[in-house]
């Protein structure tokens, strides 16, 4: 029989089977995820959670889909972190410092305290390419905040109020749209798939069911990775 373990959700006390991730326990205590929880694998940020455990007073943060639960932890609600992101076209834009800070022009109240770094539960040194992206290296901000999942944690804790989630995708996209290296058999494969040379196989795949969409999924091709 599974050990059971301590958790206090808004104040009660539940007892749940250790080895759950916060987001299972939830609903095994009979809580209903209909917000704040997506993907369920880290990828999509949307189940950011802050909680703490009994004898420590300190703020802890992660994904509520990847964090597993300990004993004595108390779990509340968190508010959506509303953030004002800026507006603009991509294909009007340039890689560089200066339209970052057109975009974000409160980058430079960063005095770099690196909270946002404690609060990342994807270890990213979130400081560190909030600072390159003052100094206008864009490159070195999209490489530094790959793995954002854009949980707004960083957001949340920074004592000035900059959102560093949204000045690393302007980053990443600026990168991708003017930096990175022009990819041949990418474009090639687009000019491929705008002649329609794919149609008739993707009407077939359109009509497949679930359980063969998946077994061909699952037996997919794979490239290595060098
Ligand atoms: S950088 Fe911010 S938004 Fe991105 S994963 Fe880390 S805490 Fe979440
Ligand atoms: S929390 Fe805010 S002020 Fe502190 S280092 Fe991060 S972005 Fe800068
Ligand atoms: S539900 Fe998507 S990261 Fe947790």
């Amino acid at each position: 029989m599974a050990t059971l373990v301590d958790i206090y959700i808004m104040g009660k006390r539940y007892e749940v089977p250790e080895g759950l991730t916060i987001l299972t326990a939830m609903e095994y205590c009979g809580y209903r995820m209909v917000r704040g929880c997506g993907c369920r694998a880290g990828f999509c940020g949307a189940c950011a959670t802050i909680y703490r455990t009994k004898e420590d007073p300190q703020l802890k943060f992660d994904l509520a889909c990847q964090k597993v639960v300990e004993p004595d932890m108390y779990l509340t609600q968190v508010p959506f972190f509303p953030a004002r992101k800026a507006l603009y076209d991509l294909e009007e834009s340039e890689a560089s410092g200066d339209q970052l800070l057109r975009l974000y022009p409160d980058l430079v109240k960063c005095f770099g305290c690196n909270t946002c770094t404690k609060a990342c539960p994807q270890d990213l040194e979130v400081m560190w390419y909030m600072s390159d992206a003052l100094r206008g290296d864009i490159r070195e901000t999209a490489n530094k905040s790959f793995d954002c999942v854009m949980c707004g944690l960083c957001a949340a804790r920074c004592p000035q109020g900059l959102v560093p989630y949204d000045v690393a995708i302007v980053c990443r996209r600026l990168y991708g749209r003017y930096l990175a290296k022009r990819s041949k058999h990418l474009d090639d494969r687009i000019e491929e798939i705008n002649s329609g040379k794919f149609d008739e196989e993707l009407d077939r795949i359109k009509k497949l069911g679930k359980e063969e969409l998946q077994r061909r999924y699952e037996n997919r091709d794979i490239e290595a990775a060098y």
